[in-house]
């Protein structure tokens, strides 16, 4: 008997379902929407996507061989992705990259009668640095006169994020964090300031039209799909729309040059050889057993996680400055990469899961299970800017894996002595080696641990208590 089970994310598509289980992901289609997957599954667009790894490799089955009750038409498995991660964690370049394939694939499939339910950035993943489309499930029939379904969620998910960064320099993250739909047209209108609006104009159609069509369709009994059909919505109208959009995206930039972390490559305050002594301690330490996954918290310039890379399947990198993660995204991209993911994440602000209750998308701390995590580096800034308790990051460290290297800066580091001096006296006196390594080994057995040439600095290889 078959060891799958719904994933409780998957329930938006009436016709197919995700589920998840011994080692694979298996797509399940009714009956409506096994015959769409038989009539567009042969198309061209669909097996270019899949031969170039734009579409995520995927085998039809038969429900009963995977475990699925009688009640499902057909099936196919997926390989199950070494972390799935969420639009609000992709930096600028990501969420861009993301939109350019989903354009690309929508437009592609459309020359072959194609048409896409939806288009929302859940329904892209990254490997690494590459993106990947995942749900076959997208994928229909198009009827005469079909619009673009997916268009105004392209706008709420994909370009007004996009743009909000753009034109306003302000983070998107928080907001898709905020709402699983994205920004609605009503509000990037109001966040455009009209001096924006009106230079752009033509830029803009896509967020003034579309408020203005939202409010009119809202409270009326018009049926948006005869009035789009009536407007001509063939696939050539559909296609100069798509190939708009993504000249549109594909101009869109991060604007930002500058952040707290952006010129931390230098590593000016250690001494070179406490910088090898650290790498070669982080490397024997990753390389000491094998490793399916290493989370590097904090990673800012990737410099660990790619050391963590030579010796695990796969690293994910995480960093509190989007900045440095583009960068890093950027650069890995280049390299084409796909064995260290980038992502933005504030530790200290990175729990719960979002949307449908709270389990439709899953915190950070649910979708993953790494051997071994690195914080290096970064616990003083959590413990001191963020006031979040050494304690109390040692326990989610111990929850969260197995082992860990971290480094801890002693009560006289320069860069802790900086960080205290705007906070009140004696309020972080137990920041401190001495409290840190008695707190370390209540939860942990402590493996290894070096003082770094500076003096100020040791790091730690620890294994979770049995
Ligand atoms: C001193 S750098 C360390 C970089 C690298 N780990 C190393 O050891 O060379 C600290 C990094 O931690 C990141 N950081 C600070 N607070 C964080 C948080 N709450 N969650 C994730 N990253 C954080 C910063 O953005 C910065 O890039």
């Amino acid at each position: 008997m078959s060891g799958i089970s719904q994933d409780p994310g998957s329930f938006r598509d009436p016709l197919s379902r995700v589920f998840v289980g011994d080692g694979r992901v298996v797509r399940a289609f009714t009956q409506e929407g096994a015959k769409d997957i038989t009539a567009v599954w042969g198309k061209k667009s669909i097996q270019g996507a899949l031969q170039s790894g734009e579409l995520i490799e995927s085998n039809i089955v038969e429900p009963s061989s995977v475990g699925l009750s009688a009640s499902w038409t057909s099936a196919m498995t997926h390989p199950m992705l070494p972390f799935i991660s969420y639009p609000y964690e992709w930096t600028f370049s990501m969420l861009k990259d993301a939109a350019l394939l989903q354009l690309k694939l929508t437009r592609e499939t459309l020359a072959d009668g194609i048409g896409l339910k939806d288009a929302t950035p859940y329904n892209v993943q990254f490997i690494g640095s590459r993106p990947q489309f995942i749900d076959a499930g997208s994928f229909e029939r198009r009827r005469k006169g079909d619009p673009w379904y997916g268009y105004k969620q392209f706008c709420e998910m994909y370009l007004y994020p996009l743009m909000m960064q753009a034109y306003l320099g302000v983070q998107y993250q928080p907001y898709l964090r905020g709402s699983v739909n994205g920004i609605s047209p009503e509000t990037m209108r109001k966040l455009l300031p009209a001096s924006i609006r009106h230079p752009r104009k033509g830029r803009l159609t896509h967020v003034v039209l579309h408020a203005a069509a939202s409010t009119r369709f809202a409270d009326s009994n018009t049926d948006v799909k005869k009035a789009t059909a009536k407007a001509g919505m063939n696939a050539q109208v559909l296609d100069a729309t798509m190939r708009k959009l993504e000249k549109i995206v594909q101009k869109l930039n991060l604007g930002d040059k500058k952040s707290t972390w952006s010129n931390y490559s230098e590593r000016g305050h250690y001494l070179e050889s406490s910088l090898d002594e650290k790498q070669k301690f982080v490397r024997d330490a990753v390389a000491s057993a094998p490793r399916k996954q290493v989370w590097d918290i904090g990673c800012n310039d990737g410099v660990f996680s790619r050391i963590a890379s030579a010796h695990s399947d796969y690293v994910v990198a995480m960093d509190a400055d989007p900045l440095v993660v583009d960068r890093l995204y950027n650069t890995l991209k280049a390299e084409k990469n796909d064995k260290i993911l980038p992502l933005y994440v504030d530790l200290t602000d990175s729990g719960g899961g979002v949307g449908w209750r709270g389990l439709e998308r899953p915190g950070v701390f649910h979708r993953g299970h790494p051997d071994i995590v690195m914080a290096l580096a970064v616990i003083h800034h959590m413990a001191i800017t963020f006031n979040v308790p050494i304690a109390s990051q040692l326990d989610m460290f111990r929850d969260l894996s197995p082992e860990l290297i971290i480094e801890m800066p002693h009560a006289d580091d320069p860069m802790v002595r900086k960080l205290l001096q705007n906070k009140r006296d004696g309020i972080h006196d137990d920041f401190n080696l001495e409290n840190f390594e008695r707190l370390l080994s209540e939860r942990f057995d402590i493996k290894s641990k070096m003082l770094l040439a500076g003096g100020t600095r040791t790091i730690f290889h620890a294994v979770r208590k049995g």
